[in-house]
C-alpha cells in the first residue's frame, strides 16, 4: 500500500506496510499515559501499562474508566467495546512485564534522567530486537535517549495530543540514528493501526506544534499577567473570535502548568528566543502548587 504521508520539510511517499505490532507497553499512567493505553486497547491491542507506585494501580484503572464511560455517554462506543477494552489493559509495577513488548511508549514525567534511566532499562528488558522504543515526550531530545539504549536505531518519538484518546494528531520523531524501517513501520502503525494523522517532525525542542503552540500559551500568561485582560477576557476572545475549542489559559490548565514550565524551559535552553521562556508568573504558580486541572486549580479552580 503506497500512502502520501505529511513531513515537516517536504511532502514523502512512503510504502507502508501493515504493522504487525499487537503487544503494547506504556509506562506511565498518568493524563498522556493513560490516553495512549486506551486508544491503544480500542484499536484491539494487548495493552500493559507499568506504573511507578501502588497508588497508581488504584488511579490508573480509575482513569481509564472514567474517559471509557465518557465515551459511552458520548456515544463513541457502546458498554461491549468499553469491556472488551478494559479487558486488553492491564496495570503492573514491575518493569520486567514489558518485556515480551513489540512497541513501548514511555510517558512518564518531562524529566531528562528520569528518561534517560528508563531508556537504559528498558533496553536490557525488552527482548524483541525488533521491537519499537517510543517517547511520548513533548521536548526532550531524541537521539540523547537513543543514546541510552545499545539499540539508537529503535529509538523515536511518538509524541501525542492531549486527550490522547481524542485528538486525532500524532508526530511521529525520527533522531540522526533512528533507521528508515523502523520509523516506517512507527508511522503505518500510528496511520492504519490507531487511525490517527502522523506527521513527520524533527527532533528540536517542541517538535512542530509545541513549537508554535508554545510562544500563544505563553503570551496569553504574559497579558494576564499585565493586567491587560483576565483570564476570562483571553480566553473568550481566542475561544469566539478564532474559534479554538478552548481559550490559552484554560488549555494551559488542561496540560499542566508544570509540563508547560517544563516544555517552556526545554524549548528556551535550545533556543535562547525569549518567546519561549516561562513568564514569572507562571514560575510561581508551579512553585505555589497550582498545577491546573489535576491539581484544581491554575487559572481557573475546578470541582
Ligand atoms: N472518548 C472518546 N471521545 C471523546 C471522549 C472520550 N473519553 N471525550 C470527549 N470525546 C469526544 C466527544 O464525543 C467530541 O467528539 P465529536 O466532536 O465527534 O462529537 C469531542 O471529543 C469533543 O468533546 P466535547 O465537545 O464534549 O468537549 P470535551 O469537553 O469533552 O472535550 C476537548 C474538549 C477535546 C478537550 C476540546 O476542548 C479540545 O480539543 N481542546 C483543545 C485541546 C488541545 O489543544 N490539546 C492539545 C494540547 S498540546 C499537547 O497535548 C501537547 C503536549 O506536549 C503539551
Amino acid at each position: 500500500m503506497t500512502e502520501t504521508v505529511t513531513d515537516a520539510t517536504t511532502t514523502t511517499t512512503t510504502t507502508g506496510a501493515a504493522s504487525a505490532i499487537r503487544r503494547v507497553g506504556v509506562v506511565g499512567s498518568g493524563i498522556m499515559g493513560s490516553g495512549v493505553a486506551e486508544l491503544c486497547a480500542r484499536a484491539g491491542l494487548d495493552v500493559v501499562v507499568q506504573v511507578s507506585s501502588a497508588g497508581s494501580l488504584v488511579t490508573g484503572p480509575q482513569r481509564l474508566t472514567r474517559s471509557l464511560d465518557r465515551g459511552v455517554a458520548k456515544g463513541k462506543l457502546t458498554e461491549q467495546e468499553r469491556e472488551a477494552t478494559l479487558g486488553r489493559v492491564s496495570f503492573t509495577r514491575d518493569l520486567d512485564e514489558l518485556a515480551d513488548r513489540q512497541l513501548v511508549i514511555e510517558a512518564v514525567k518531562e524529566d531528562e534522567r528520569l528518561k534517560l534511566e528508563l531508556f537504559a532499562t528498558l533496553d536490557k528488558i525488552v527482548t524483541d530486537p525488533d521491537a519499537i522504543l517510543a517517547s511520548n515526550t513533548s521536548s526532550l531530545s531524541i537521539v540523547r535517549l537513543a543514546g541510552a539504549t545499545d539499540r539508537p536505531g529503535h529509538v523515536l518519538g511518538l509524541h501525542f495530543f492531549n486527550p490522547a484518546q481524542v485528538l486525532p494528531l500524532v508526530e511521529v520523531v525520527d533522531s540522526v540514528l533512528t533507521e528508515p524501517r523502523v520509523s516506517d513501520r512507527a508511522l503505518a502503525f500510528v496511520r492504519d493501526v490507531l487511525g490517527k494523522k502522523p506527521i513527520k517532525s524533527p527532533d528540536r525542542a517542541g517538535f512542530v506544534v509545541n513549537a508554535l503552540l508554545f510562544p500563544y500559551l505563553l503570551s496569553a500568561v504574559r497579558m494576564l499577567d499585565s493586567g491587560l485582560a483576565t483570564a476570562e477576557v483571553i480566553d473568550d476572545g481566542m475561544v469566539h473570535g478564532c474559534s479554538h475549542p478552548m481559550g490559552p489559559l484554560r488549555l494551559a490548565d488542561l496540560i499542566g502548568l508544570d509540563t508547560t514550565v517544563s516544555i517552556a524551559q526545554a524549548m528556551y535552553e535550545e533556543f535562547k528566543e525569549p518567546l519561549y521562556a516561562p513568564p514569572p508568573l507562571l514560575l510561581r504558580m508551579v512553585d505555589g502548587g497550582l498545577l491546573g486541572k489535576k491539581s484544581g486549580r491554575g487559572f481557573y479552580a475546578y470541582g
